[in-house]
């Protein structure tokens, strides 16, 4: 049967292998509580369930790409409050199902494989999507190293003028998983400053940016110039609506019109009743402060501990993980394998870029109580 030799050559998607791991060591009796994939756990606020049931009619149709007038008001409202930004519904904001698919399909959308862009550039470690959609285009991917000196932001001075002039993208994701660091809007200024000198765009993950704990961090929606920039939201994370597939694409109104072209193919608009329930979570801050304060304090259980036990924290300012540095030179795999053995479930670093060795990635999913019982564990075997 013939497969394509790209999906021949894919590994086992990192979370595919986390989930194996600890089947295994369930299989042993062993309860495990799993800091693993980044999926809340909370429940989704009753409000938002209730617009989901509502939006339920006799007969509903294909829902259309460029998705309902009154969630792309929705977004532009909550756009406005949050980033002090002006978009416009119409022209600036798409509706994605969650975001990972837009994410996965955009290379397809702005590289000219056989072409002058041919080169896709995403920030290692990181989520694998990027990756994944640039190799599927058939475009060169090109891992750009996030470094702990560097406050985990790419040193864009390391990047010389060929690769910039063969660049299609560049995907950055701040707040990042799994560094959990914050950019500033400068980051942002230099960047889309970038862009539009050597024609790339900048596509700007930002699925953590409701996840913070001190100041809320900035969006490259927030560029006073957002030409060549577009950016990714989604209610997974802010809303804990993973399973309901939300998002949206934001930004330049020539790239939001390629994917309004685009889309329409793949057939990746949210089901009205989805769309109709995402009005009232766009439109409600209410659960996400609740949810802030939630991970706030599983995160300061957690960092209380890592203190006592002396290991660096390097990552914590924002979204629902920490990144923390594997202590006494062990691999970041070895250090995880010995804490499942106990019954936690952390990811190793380098499952995550190569980059990531060192670090292992908590992600603060399970429920306080169990967050509590971790505790207990790891204060014994840490
Ligand atoms: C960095 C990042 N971007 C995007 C996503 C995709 O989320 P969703 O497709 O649920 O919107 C995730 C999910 O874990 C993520 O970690």
């Amino acid at each position: 049967m013939p497969v394509s030799p790209i999906l021949d050559r894919q590994t086992t998607y990192p979370f595919v292998r986390l989930a194996e791991a600890a089947a295994r060591v369930r299989a042993r009796g062993i309860e495990v509580i799993d800091f693993g994939t980044g999926d809340p756990r909370e429940p989704t606020d009753p409000r938002i369930r209730q617009a989901l049931v509502e939006g339920l009619r006799d007969r509903i149709g294909y829902p259309a790409a460029v998705g309902l007038p009154e969630l792309r008001d929705a977004i532009a409202a909550w756009a406005g409050r949050r980033f002090g930004t002006s978009l416009d519904p119409d022209t600036e904001i798409i509706p994605t199902l969650g975001s990972k698919e837009a994410i996965f399909a955009f290379a397809l959308v702005v590289v000219d494989a056989d072409g002058a862009r041919d080169t896709v550039a995403y920030t290692d470690p990181g989520y694998p999507v990027y990756e994944r959609g640039a190799l599927f285009a058939h475009a060169r991917p090109l891992a750009v190293p996030l470094q702990e000196s560097n406050g985990f932001l790419p040193d864009l001075e390391a990047i010389d003028e060929e690769t910039w002039s063969r660049l299609a993208v560049f995907w950055v994701n701040y707040p990042n998983n799994p560094t959990a660091a914050t950019a500033p809007l400068s980051f942002y200024e230099q960047l889309a400053a970038l862009a539009r000198e050597h024609g790339f765009v900048v596509a700007s993950d930002e699925a953590y940016t409701e996840l913070w704990f001190e100041e809320p961090p900035a969006s490259a929606l927030q560029l006073a110039d957002r030409t060549n920039v577009v950016a990714f939201n989604t209610l997974s994370k802010r809303s804990s609506m993973t399973g309901y597939r939300s998002g949206f694409a934001a930004g330049d109104p020539t790239l939001i019109q390629a994917l309004k072209a685009f889309r329409p193919t793949v057939g990746t608009a949210p089901q009205e009743f989805v769309q109709r329930a995402s009005v009232v979570a766009w439109g409600d801050e209410e659960h996400v402060e609740e949810t802030r304060a939630r991970y706030g304090r599983k995160r300061a259980r957690l960092l209380d501990l890592f203190e006592r036990k002396g290991i660096r924290v390097p990552g914590r300012e924002a979204t629902m993980y920490l990144w923390a540095a594997v202590p006494d030179g062990a691999s970041s795999e070895a250090f995880a394998e010995h804490l499942l053995e106990h019954g936690v479930l952390i990811t190793p670093g380098s499952y995550l870029g190569a980059a990531g060795e060192g670090y292992v990635r908590v992600a603060l999913v399970p429920s306080e109580e169990e967050c509590a019982r971790a505790v207990q564990i790891l204060d014994r075997v840490l």
